[in-house]
């Protein structure tokens, strides 16, 4: 049994992406493993330095975690910012991390280049952050997507270096991880890249979203004038929605538009509504019980409540082992 941490940031709605690249792994991971999932809401600071309603934006992720089927019984569910330990260890990382390591961090590198106008030091830090949240349940295995693997590569460096500063064997050297597939990179719908919540309006589909919401995105979505030659190569856009039709679609109609498309008799409309319908099948139980646990502010409570309560546990025993391996000791 291996420990396992990831967290998500509370910036918008869980989308597709996050459901098949992220939480699909830590809903089966969790039934084999001493699984950690939090919310991010440190994190979030980075990039949204004032929230407007950033408690609502963390119920939110909460509710729809626990719709998409992470289990409170089985793992620890907590909010970042609810485990106080997880700061006490990032201030000793970041006396140990470079200034120089942390500029060359491809994630900084864009971020300053999107915010200009906020290069705060929480930017430059997140991966020592990122290292604290990991390594504070002394964590091997991280479920995240291929974005995430520097931040991997440089929260094993912190660790390594801190064992060798004080000689000691104390934190392990936690791996990116996928549940036994490659990694999963959900397309958007505008025509090209990533699906996220920061990648333009109505490139995501919320695991929330409204049947007459996700009509009205897929109706929008980019295509473009149609095949002129058989079985002709797909472009980007029109792969895009093939591959969103193999997640969410039966067999059938994937091979029924995958023929349209080779005799040049496909129609992009009916592609798209019988898109627009499977992805409203697909998420009707999420969205049904986001809305039920929406609701029931006292079911949220107890699982933070307790989630915090069992983060703390884990993570008040390694802040203790740490702050006597560095050498701060009670009178
Ligand atoms: P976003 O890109 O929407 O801001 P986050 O950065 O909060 O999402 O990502 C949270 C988790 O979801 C990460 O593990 C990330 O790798 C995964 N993820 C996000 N978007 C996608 C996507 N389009 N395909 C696969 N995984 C994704
Ligand atoms: N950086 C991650 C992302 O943007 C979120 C995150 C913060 C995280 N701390 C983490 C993921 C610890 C895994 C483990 O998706």
């Amino acid at each position: 049994m291996e420990t396992v941490v990831s967290g998500i940031r509370p910036t918008g709605h869980l989308h597709l992406g996050n459901y098949f690249g992220a939480l699909r792994n830590f809903t089966k991971m969790q039934h084999e493993h001493h699984c950690f999932f939090f919310i991010a809401d440190y994190h979030s600071l980075t990039t949204h330095p004032t929230p407007e309603d950033l408690h609502g934006n963390i119920k939110n992720v909460l509710a729809e975690y626990l719709a998409a089927g992470i289990d409170p019984e089985k793992a620890t569910l907590y909010i970042q910012s609810d485990v106080p330990e997880t700061i006490e260890l990032y201030l000793f990382f970041n006396m140990n991390a470079y200034i120089g390591e942390l500029e060359r961090c491809t994630s900084f590198k864009e971020k300053i280049r999107k915010q200009p106008a906020n290069v705060n030091a929480g930017l430059l830090t997140y991966p020592t952050l990122m290292a604290a949240d990991i390594l504070i349940h002394r964590a091997t295995k991280v479920p995240v997507g291929k974005d995430q693997e520097q931040h991997l590569e440089m929260t094993r460096t912190f660790g390594n270096r801190f064992n060798r500063m004080y000689g000691v064997d104390f934190f392990p050297e936690p791996q990116a991880f996928n549940f036994g597939e490659e990694l999963v990179k959900v397309p958007g719908l505008n025509g090209s890249g990533k699906m996220g919540k920061s990648e333009g309006e109505g490139n995501a589909v919320f695991l929330a979203d409204e049947p007459e919401v996700i009509r009205k995105k897929l109706m929008r979505a980019v295509t473009d004038s149609g095949p002129v030659e058989p079985h002709q190569v797909k472009p980007e856009a029109i792969e895009n929605l093939f591959d969103l039709l193999k997640l969410v679609s039966k067999k059938d109609t994937l091979d029924y538009f995958e023929d349209q498309y080779n005799q040049c008799s496909i129609r992009y409309g009916d592609l798209k509504k019988q898109l627009a319908e499977d992805m409203i099948l697909f998420t009707a139980p999420f969205r049904d019980r986001i809305k039920s646990l929406l609701s029931d502010d006292a079911y949220l409570k107890k699982v933070s409540s307790e989630g915090r309560d069992k983060a703390r546990e884990s993570a008040a025993k390694t802040i203790a082992e740490v702050r006597n391996i560095i050498g701060f000791k009670s009178f």
